[in-house]
């Protein structure tokens, strides 16, 4: 008899488990245009070959002295709390994913919660390159469907230009600086967060990092003198990779779902080579129309990239449609996400 009752009280909850919805978007990207024209003047580059081989015209750039990841994503936050009506005073915790904090220690996501007012909400940081904003949103949606929180921001925010190597043309045409965030809430219908799966292997370590400053190699003359401290890419090797796991997470997560390219509304893919988004898409069968792509504006704003693109497309958004996230990164590091989009 007790074990009935409990069994009961189990599947009432499971039955009672809400779904995770994003229930608004806020970004930021700085003023500052750092051109393919400029990039022509400072390495051995050409336009031609930066839009061909990547898909990237401009990027943002943060110039401000004094200003740093957090600032990025303060500013995101802000527009989100605008957006959404909301008082920072109902947010119950901060999770914000970046690989350009500010500083090692506080981390960027407690900076960020003193610059909007936050007080003693609690905050963390997320590092999973360029899979951040999908990891963080898969953290953000545990404390929402446990019902530990109400209202949860995940920012993803990312200062490139701090360790872009400027003489380095490989990868000083990629990346630019940006911070999008959004809220997080317990939905009341079936639209929602309905599946994420992450996904990461060591073995890319090599190939996609930032050799010095770290424990394994402390800032010393040497790394600095060696320009250790900028991106490291080997950025056939990474392409490889990138072009099959991105892929391969966004089939995977139609199956589980039972979508077909027709049933996907919107493909987000993190923006890192429109070649990489272009081989996602066929692999999804989704026809380019709905593709997010702001590459050609942004360049590869890291974390920033999924946010940034849901942040510029959130005014054509309608309630109920399918929407497929898709990132790959440094680690490496790479996931999906399927999203019925909960408002419009
Ligand atoms: O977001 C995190 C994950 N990262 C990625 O997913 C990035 C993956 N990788 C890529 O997107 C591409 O590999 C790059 C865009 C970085 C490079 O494109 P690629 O087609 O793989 O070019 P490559 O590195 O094989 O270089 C081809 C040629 C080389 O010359 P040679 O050796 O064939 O004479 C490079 O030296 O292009 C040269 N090259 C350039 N030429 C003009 C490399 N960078 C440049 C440049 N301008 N900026």
């Amino acid at each position: 008899m007790i074990t009935k009752c409990c069994n009961f009280r189990a599947i009432l909850k499971i039955k009672e488990k809400k779904l995770t919805k994003i229930s608004g978007v806020g970004g930021f990207v700085p003023a500052e245009k750092l051109t393919n024209a400029d990039l022509e003047k400072m390495v051995d580059t050409n336009d031609e070959w930066i839009r061909t081989r990547t898909g990237i015209v401009e990027r943002r750039i943060l110039k401000t002295p004094g200003k740093a990841t957090s600032d990025l994503g303060a500013e995101a936050v802000k527009d989100l709390l605008a957006k959404t009506n909301t008082d920072i005073a109902e947010i119950d915790l901060i999770i914000c994913a970046t690989v350009t904090p500010d500083m090692f220690f506080p981390s960027t996501s407690n900076l960020i919660s003193h610059k909007v007012g936050g007080g003693e909400i609690p905050s963390f940081d997320i590092a999973a390159a360029c899979s951040g904003f999908i990891y963080a949103l898969q953290t953000g949606r545990q404390f929402i469907e446990a019902g530990t929180y109400k209202k949860v921001i995940v920012v993803g925010a990312d200062k490139m230009s701090a360790i872009t190597d400027y003489t380095d043309r490989n990868t000083c045409i990629l990346f630019g600086d940006g911070a999008g965030a959004v809220l997080l809430e317990a939905s009341d219908d079936d639209c929602g967060v309905k599946d994420i799966r992450i996904y990461s292997n060591g073995i890319g370590a090599e190939t996609l990092y930032q050799k010095a400053g770290g424990s394994l190699n402390p800032a010393s003359m040497e790394t600095v003198k060696n320009r250790e401290h900028f991106i490291y890419q080997d950025g056939k090797s990474v392409f490889k990779v990138a072009v099959k796991k991105m892929a391969d997470v966004a089939a995977e997560i139609m199956e589980r779902n039972n979508l077909t390219g027709d049933d996907v509304k919107w493909l987000v893919p993190h923006q890192a080579n429109k070649r990489i988004i272009d081989a996602t898409a066929r692999r999804m069968n989704v026809t380019e129309d709905k593709v997010m792509i702001n590459i050609q504006k942004y360049g590869n704003t890291t974390a920033a990239t999924i946010p940034l693109c849901l942040w510029d497309w959130q005014d054509q958004l309608k309630k109920g449609e399918n929407i497929v996230l898709a990132a790959f990164g440094g680690g490496y590091t790479w996931g999906g996400a399927y999203i019925k989009w909960a408002y419009s």
